[in-house]
């Protein structure tokens, strides 16, 4: 599939169907091109790291009510962020959280650098979340790569090689694909449809605004991809 017709109708897609999300601006934000608040951005993709959206919902809420600002959780003791952290598992993001909300208040003035490359540096960020980091919140055309971005990608082009093998060539493709205006929206379209449409069993092809171009589909064998080398 061509890269700008794809982009383009995933994102007109995003407009009309964008999933109302707590880390999100709204609608009308996004139409004026209103980024969000790179804090949010990145305390909601480390939770969002090993937890599923619904289970981050809540506590997404709690911490950015308490700590409004990464200055205000730096600035929390321990004890209590860990506790506030409670049931969202996998301890290490916490401390990392903490870590990383005191580097950019002390040494970054309380402004989270801009581009991948530098938030990398930070602790807990590594590729996935550098990038979405760059793409939401600072319009940088990273690519973004998710296990639900993974299926919806080795699907649009039909990807026989397995994974874990197949995430060069992928990472590739969604380079090629990721437009330079509005990445980030891009990238949480390309989660979207994977959560919505684009399913691991059953995926809705008949709602899917890219299956024009899907090689998968044309193929009749969308459940086939991604592969997965045998256990
Ligand atoms: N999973 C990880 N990051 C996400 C985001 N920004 N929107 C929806 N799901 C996600």
């Amino acid at each position: 599939p061509a890269g700008a017709a794809l982009s383009t109708a995933l994102l007109d897609w995003y407009d009309r169907h964008a999933r109302d999300l707590p880390w999100r601006t709204s609608p009308a934000d996004r139409k004026r091109g209103i980024r969000p608040d790179p804090y949010r951005v990145w305390l909601s993709e480390v939770m969002l790291q090993q937890t599923t959206v619904a289970a981050v919902k809540s506590y997404f809420q709690t911490f950015t009510k308490r700590w409004p600002t990464v200055a205000d959780l730096a600035g929390a003791p321990d004890e209590a962020v860990m506790g506030a952290w409670a049931g969202l598992g996998y301890y290490a993001r916490a401390r990392n959280l903490l870590a990383c909300a005191r580097v950019v208040t002390l040494q970054h003035n309380g402004r989270f650098p801009e581009t991948a490359e530098e938030l990398r540096a930070l602790p807990g960020i590594g590729d996935y979340t550098s990038a979405a980091i760059a793409a939401i919140a600072f319009d940088e055309p990273a690519a973004v790569v998710d296990g639900n971005i993974e299926r919806v990608t080795t699907r649009l082009h039909a990807i026989e090689t397995p994974l874990p093998a197949a995430r060069k060539a992928i990472r590739a493709f969604v380079d090629a694909m990721t437009p330079s205006l509005r990445p980030g929206d891009f990238a949480q379209a390309m989660m979207d449809l994977g959560a919505t449409i684009c399913t691991p069993r059953r995926p809705a092809c008949v709602l899917c605004p890219v299956s024009a171009g899907c090689r998968a589909r044309m193929e009749g064998r969308p459940e086939e991809f991604p592969r997965k080398l045998a256990k």
